[in-house]
Order: structure tokens, then C-alpha cells, then sequence
């Protein structure tokens, strides 16, 4: 099977999760987008969910298949929120924001009874950091948070290059909220806590991707089949 038969694979089986009535979140990435594009199927076929995007290319796909959608000001509270994965570790600790998305997938997954992470196994790594750690911060002062992000890095104990996300013409990436990302390439982290506190202490630190304490579960395909992380059900 190819990575991206693997990646349906994992998100079919995150479909047998879904209950009619639920309140989803819907994830950002190439796996995420077979889950929304099985859900939109269901849906046709007259599932009644309703859902909320953590991404506008993933609210545009939703829309197109006919799910109905929300905000979480309408909604802010949701029963299961499904998204894929840069980096998984053994604990379920996670690097998000490959898609730039994960500001707003980590404040759908925390409003979720249950985040489920999709992924090819090739996600699954024993520690994290060798996928660049996704920093979002605000164009403002743009010089001086790289500065400090850089020092809080270092302050973790955590060491490696800061670097501009760009867009193929080689302007600065902006996200749906506005912002620039620093990717972090620290190669490995060594407490992914201790850096996520000193992180969140920076001014202009908007959100970082690490996910920690946030998913319930995975789902990862590989060629052996499914392995379960977590709690699924
Ligand atoms: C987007 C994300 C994605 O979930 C992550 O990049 C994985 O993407 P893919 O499923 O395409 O490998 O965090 O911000």
C-alpha cells in the first residue's frame, strides 16, 4: 500500500467512531482530508452531524461535500475532533502545524471531549523533535519574538535553527489567523514540557505545535494493519 492508501486507511476506521448527532472537529492535512471526504459520504448518505474546521481549506472541503458546519462560538463544545499528525511520540505527545494549521487545531482539539490522531505509522517516533517544531507568532516585532523564542529554546535546554516559514515565491508564510511561523529544527527534544512552558512565555508566541496531554488516541496504518494508541472508543 502507498502512504496515502494508508493514511484512508486510518481515517475509515476513526469513521466507525462517528455517531449520529455528534459534534466533530475536522482536522488539517492530507490525512485529515480522507476523513472529511468519508464523512462528507456519510453524510450524503443522511449521517446528521455537525462540525467545525480548524482550517479555511478544511471548512471550503466540508462545505463542498454538504456537511453542515459551525463555529465555536456557536458551538464550543465538541465530542470528538479527528486530525492527523507531523509527529506522534509513545505517550501521545504530538508535533501539529506542518500545515500551518495548529492554532486553530489545537484550540478545536482542546474543546473536544476526545482529540483521535490519524496517521500513517510512520509518524510514530520515539522521541519528538526530528519533524521542525511549528512556532506561530505575529508579524509585529517580528525580529524581536524570533529573538526571544530563540532564547526560550535554549532556556529549555533545547537547541537548533529558527527559520522563516516561506511560500514557494519566497514570501513569508501568513496563516488563516494572520501570522507568521518559525519552524524549530532541533533534531530532538529532549522535554517537551519544559519547552512548551518556556514558549508560552514569550510575547508574540501566538501557539506552538506541540500537543501535550491533548489526544486520546491513535490510529496508525501500516502495512501489518491497524495499531491502536490510546483510547479509541
Ligand atoms: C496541519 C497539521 C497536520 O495534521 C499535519 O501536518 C499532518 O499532515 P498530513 O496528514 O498531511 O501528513 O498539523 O497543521
Amino acid at each position: 500500500m502507498n502512504p496515502d492508501d494508508l493514511k484512508k486507511l486510518a481515517a475509515a476506521r476513526a469513521l466507525e467512531l462517528v455517531r449520529p448527532g455528534m459534534r466533530l472537529g475536522l482536522g488539517t492535512g492530507s490525512t485529515a482530508k480522507h476523513f472529511v471526504d468519508l464523512l462528507g459520504a456519510r453524510v450524503a448518505g443522511g449521517l446528521d452531524v455537525l462540525c467545525v474546521a480548524t482550517s479555511q481549506a478544511t471548512q471550503a472541503q466540508a462545505l463542498a461535500l454538504g456537511i453542515t458546519m459551525s463555529s465555536l462560538d456557536e458551538t464550543p463544545e465538541l465530542d470528538l475532533t479527528v486530525d492527523g499528525a507531523d509527529e506522534i511520540d509513545p505517550e501521545l505527545r504530538l508535533i501539529k502545524g506542518g500545515g500551518a494549521a495548529h492554532l486553530r487545531e489545537k484550540i478545536v482539539a482542546s474543546a473536544s471531549r476526545r482529540m483521535i490522531v490519524i496517521a500513517d505509522e510512520t509518524k510514530l517516533v520515539e522521541r519528538l523533535g526530528r519533524y521542525p517544531l511549528p512556532i506561530e507568532v505575529v508579524p509585529f516585532g517580528l525580529e524581536t519574538t524570533r529573538r526571544a523564542v530563540a532564547t526560550a529554546i535554549e532556556s529549555a535546554g533545547e537547541s537548533g535553527e529558527l527559520v522563516l516559514r516561506r511560500r514557494p515565491d519566497g514570501s513569508a508564510l501568513v496563516t488563516d489567523n494572520a501570522n507568521h511561523i518559525l519552524d524549530a529544527h532541533l533534531h530532538a527534544i529532549g522535554a517537551p514540557e519544559r519547552l512548551a512552558t518556556a514558549l508560552n512565555a514569550v510575547p508574540g508566541m501566538v501557539e506552538h505545535g506541540l500537543f501535550l496531554g491533548i489526544a486520546s488516541g491513535a490510529i496508525l496504518a501500516g502495512e501489518g494493519g491497524l495499531r491502536l494508541l490510546g483510547a479509541i472508543e
